[in-house]
């Protein structure tokens, strides 16, 4: 049973479980899972917004690309082989949802999926999205992140529903 909460009672678990073992953004029809580590939780044109980073190597940069609505899932601290999977191997590849045993279900507000072992999920409207202009980037992240040139998009979306199991 899944209930609608705010963003301030999953913010702390959420940005935790994003810098550990990391979550996972769920995108396209059929759904695909991608292990994310790096992004944002805030408060942008008086809206709650979550914004995502997908290098365009990624299947999951052609998913975004094509959708509107897509899902960010926390999974509880037992499915760290999952997000190991899900982080390493490739939607092209593999059905990743079939291969780690986890579950789709339609979001309750968004036109996207999301992963019925999660604790919590939010649904997700992309409002927003550019390439990192590294004329303005610091040199150093430069250096240590995009040594092949290959910027993220961060994506931003309009978090449309927060929900937590149980
Ligand atoms: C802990 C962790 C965090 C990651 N964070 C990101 C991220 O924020 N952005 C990104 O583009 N890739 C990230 N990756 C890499 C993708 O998850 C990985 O390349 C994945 O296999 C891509 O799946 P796909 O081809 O099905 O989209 C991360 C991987 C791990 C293990």
């Amino acid at each position: 049973m899944r209930t609608e909460v705010e963003l301030f009672d999953v913010f702390h678990e959420t940005l935790d479980k994003l810098a550990g073992d990391g979550i996972l953004l769920v995108a396209g029809d059929p759904p695909n899972p991608m292990t994310i580590g790096w992004g944002t939780i805030g408060h942008i044109w008086n809206k709650p917004m979550i914004t995502v980073m997908v290098r365009p190597v990624r299947h999951t940069f052609s998913l975004m690309e094509s959708v509107k609505d897509f899902s960010v899932c926390v999974l509880p601290d037992q499915y760290r082989k999952q997000l190991s999977i899900c982080g390493t191997k490739s939607g092209r590849d593999m059905n990743k949802m079939e291969h780690c045993h986890l579950t789709v279900e339609k979001c309750i507000k968004a036109d996207a999926s999301f992963i019925a072992e999660s604790t919590i999920h939010l649904e997700c409207r992309i409002v927003h999205k550019h390439f990192l202009d590294p004329v303005t980037l610091d040199a150093a992240i430069i250096k240590r992140h995009y040594p092949m040139n290959d910027y993220h998009m961060i994506y931003y979306g309009e978090i449309l529903g927060i929900y937590r199991n149980g």
